[in-house]
């Protein structure tokens, strides 16, 4: 079975084609973060204008590419994402599987960030259902259990601003470009990360909920405080000192929340996807965080390039969705 996928929820414009659900036999994505960076964000109107101008273009060298494949279903991200955006992707692909005959499968772009995992060769074992999933983008921060690919139960999320969110606002506050998420990981690793003992959210609740909006406001009243006192010498120190440390709380707030959801539903996997997954830091704090508290877990993290928006995760796991 092999499903064509679209993708265009944010800042990407991404075509796939998938085979079985696991291979990818060809991708296609065009970032546009280059175009938001001066507004340090994605601008919705901006992205979509963008969309319009690229989608045809792609589309068209992208059948061209994948010309004497037989197409089962076209896919696209659909329902989540900035509306303007998401509507570009939606109309070419119902055009596309009118065109071609075969039927439009929109998905849920969140649920298939935890797709990477299947369609990243490096992973031989994948993980065995049921799993406990942890999704962390731009616009969510869920914890969810997985029965099946299509089962699934949300059993914690953010109470306010998602993690990517604040990973990019606090590169921001640090004078750091957008997207804020590689920025913060690359300056961190110059930073002391015990530099500055910002608290980790929720800590002593045990609850499942994510709360970022707290720590994003500390580390604006620390920066906002002891920023312009700093000789210019040092103040790239200061910057590096505090992504380390902000980066550190927020990845420890994940690993404590994961903790509890292990407990809670007595699973043994724990499969991550989105873009915050693309840090490499994430994947050492659970690592060693598992290991300190001696916690049973097999990790799941996809490659880099399967943790951001991409349409070979849209259509790996909606042939999940076809008979
Ligand atoms: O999943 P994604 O590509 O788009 C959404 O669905 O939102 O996630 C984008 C988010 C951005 O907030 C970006 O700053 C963050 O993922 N991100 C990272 C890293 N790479 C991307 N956050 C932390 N560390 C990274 N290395
Ligand atoms: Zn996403």
């Amino acid at each position: 079975m092999r499903i064509l996928g679209i993708e265009t929820t944010c800042d990407e414009t991404s075509f796939a084609l998938v085979e079985n659900g696991t291979t990818v036999l060809a991708e296609v994505t065009m970032s546009q973060v280059a175009k938001h960076a001066p507004y340090g964000g994605v601008v919705p109107e901006l992205g979509a204008r963008e969309h319009v101008k690229n989608i045809e273009k792609l589309g068209t060298n992208f059948m061209t590419a994948i010309k004497g494949y037989d197409i089962d279903a076209v896919a696209v991200a659909s329902k989540v994402g900035l509306p303007p955006a998401v509507q570009v992707g939606e109309a070419y692909a119902a055009g596309l599987a009118k065109a071609l005959t075969v039927p439009l499968l929109p998905i849920n772009h969140v649920v298939a960030h935890i797709w990477g995992v299947w369609i990243d060769k490096e992973f031989e074992t994948k993980p065995t259902f049921p799993f406990l999933g942890l999704i962390v983008s731009g616009g969510h921060t869920q914890l969810v259990t997985f029965d099946s690919p299509t089962s699934y139960e949300i059993i914690g999320e953010t109470l306010d601003d998602a993690i990517g969110e604040a990973f990019d606002k606090v590169a921001s506050l640090l004078g750091l470009p957008y997207p804020g998420g590689p920025e913060i990981e690359r300056i961190a690793e110059t930073g002391d990360s015990l530099a500055v003992p910002f608290p980790i959210p929720l800590e002593k609740e045990d609850s499942l909920q994510f709360s970022f909006a707290g720590l994003k406001t500390a580390v604006r009243t620390h920066v906002e405080k002891e920023l312009a006192q700093q000789h210019e010498t040092y103040k790239k120190y200061f910057i590096a000192d505090v992504a380390a440390s902000f980066q550190r709380v927020a990845f420890l707030h994940l690993a404590q929340k994961v903790e509890k959801a292990l407990k809670q539903t007595g699973y043994t996997q724990l499969v991550v996807g989105g873009g915050v997954a693309a840090s490499q830091r994430l994947a050492d704090v659970l690592f060693s965080y598992f290991a300190e508290k001696e916690i049973t877990c097999e990790l799941f993290i996809p490659n880099r390039k399967y943790c951001t928006d991409n349409a070979s995760v849209i259509a790996g796991y909606a042939s999940n969705l076809v008979e």
